[in-house]
């Protein structure tokens, strides 16, 4: 994969403009990464911080990527037929901190899952070396690494340190964890892509520019359709994927974020959500943002100590009904979530915003000036 190729030459089921699924902790199995591939997208399966139940999700992902293959020439299941590799026309991510490299690889080799997608390494790039080198090596290059990063610095980096395909540009709107200190996409892709042609890209240096993918507060076709503005060649959603019929989400949960609106004033990035649900082994740089809750408000007002927080939230997670912005329960989303009205089958979500985007930068714009 050292030349710059098309997403569409590397995963040849996938179409212009390229839509991803993020990979979500808990929210994104098989039935979520299969929909969105099998609708000319990428749907990545997210093994979280413990992949001790990866094996399920693959094997899963492998049945149901011959089930949509089986019903090729459907309307809603054309494309996995132009994928004859034996990769699995799906990625997993990991999140480096916690995921055992021991576990993961051998099921990396055995399912070869299309891309692998990194993020949240406990120190720095230097972690992920060893994935990245394996990966490479024991696959023949099959599966292509992702890195996802924050900020300018972390991308030099993973550049650097990692050489990945491709780099996933998550800007500060962006739901769940992401870095205490970063800038929207706005800036963060049109600043990398400079750094990139300017630092790594003079000639000296052997570095292969990789493909970039913006991430963060993008919902719609009209902000995915800044992003590919931007210079980004895919974009990458999580929020609004929380509303699709196959995302693994409690309906509450799934309920909150249909109602949540101005995800600005009523999110944000915050440690509390994490030392409430007892996930504190996050790197301090990184912080999740959600629905701001009665966990956040009373934690931030003084009203009530860490440990009776975890409490309280471990007691309202025998209640679902806790979502949203009374409850407890932590709601995670980004600042879009004020665009997520619906729930609809994943696959209707890539068609729709891939259509509306091609229609904004084909068309409305010229006809607009
Ligand atoms: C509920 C939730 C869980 C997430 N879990 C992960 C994860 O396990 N691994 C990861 O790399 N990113 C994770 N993310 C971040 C996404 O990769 C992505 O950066 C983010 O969703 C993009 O912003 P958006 O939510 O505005 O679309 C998660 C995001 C959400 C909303």
């Amino acid at each position: 994969m050292s030349e710059h190729h098309s997403f569409h030459h590397i995963y040849p089921w996938t179409k212009a403009p390229l839509i991803v699924s993020a990979p979500m902790r808990d929210v994104s199995g098989p039935a979520l990464a299969a929909a969105v591939s099998a609708a000319g997208g990428l749907g990545f399966i997210a093994g979280g911080e413990d992949v001790s139940g990866l094996e399920n999700k693959l094997s899963e992902a492998a049945r149901l990527v011959a089930e949509h293959k089986a019903r090729r020439g459907s309307p809603d299941d054309n494309s996995l037929l132009f994928h004859n590799s034996s990769s699995l026309p799906v990625g997993i991510g990991v999140i480096n901190w916690g995921a055992d490299f021991n576990v993961a690889l051998p099921l990396i080799v055995k399912y070869r899952p299309c891309a692998v997608w990194l993020f949240a390494p406990s120190e720095s790039a230097s972690d992920q070396i060893p994935w990245v080198q394996q990966i490479r090596e024991q696959t023949d290059g099959d599966v292509a690494i992702w890195v996802q990063v924050g900020n300018i610095e972390e991308a030099c980096a993973a550049v650097a340190e990692l050489q990945p395909d491709v780099l996933v540009l998550q800007g500060s709107d962006g739901g769940g964890h992401g870095l205490v200190r970063s800038a929207s996409v706005l800036s963060l892709v049109p600043e990398m892509i400079d750094r990139l042609q300017t630092k790594f890209f003079d000639g000296s240096s052997n570095t292969v520019i990789p493909k970039i993918v913006a991430a963060g507060g993008l919902a719609d076709g009209r902000g995915a359709a800044a992003a590919f503005t931007l210079g980004a060649e895919a974009i990458a959603m999580g929020t609004r994927f929380l509303a699709s019929f196959e995302a693994d989400i409690p309906k509450e949960y799934q309920q909150a974020i249909i109602e949540a609106k101005y995800g600005g004033a009523n999110t944000v990035r915050s440690h509390v959500f994490d030392s409430a649900r007892g996930t504190s082994q996050w790197p301090s740089k990184f912080e999740p943002r959600g629905v701001i809750n009665r966990t956040y408000t009373e934690f931030i007002a003084g009203n009530t100590t860490e440990p009776d927080n975890y409490q309280r939230y471990h007691e309202a997670l025998r209640n679902r009904e806790q979502y949203g912005p009374n409850g407890r329960i932590d709601t995670l989303c980004g600042t879009s979530v004020g665009l997520v009205g619906e729930v609809l089958p994943a696959g209707e979500i890539v068609r729709k915003i891939a259509r509306d985007t091609e229609r904004i930068l084909l068309t409305d714009r010229w006809s607009k000036l």
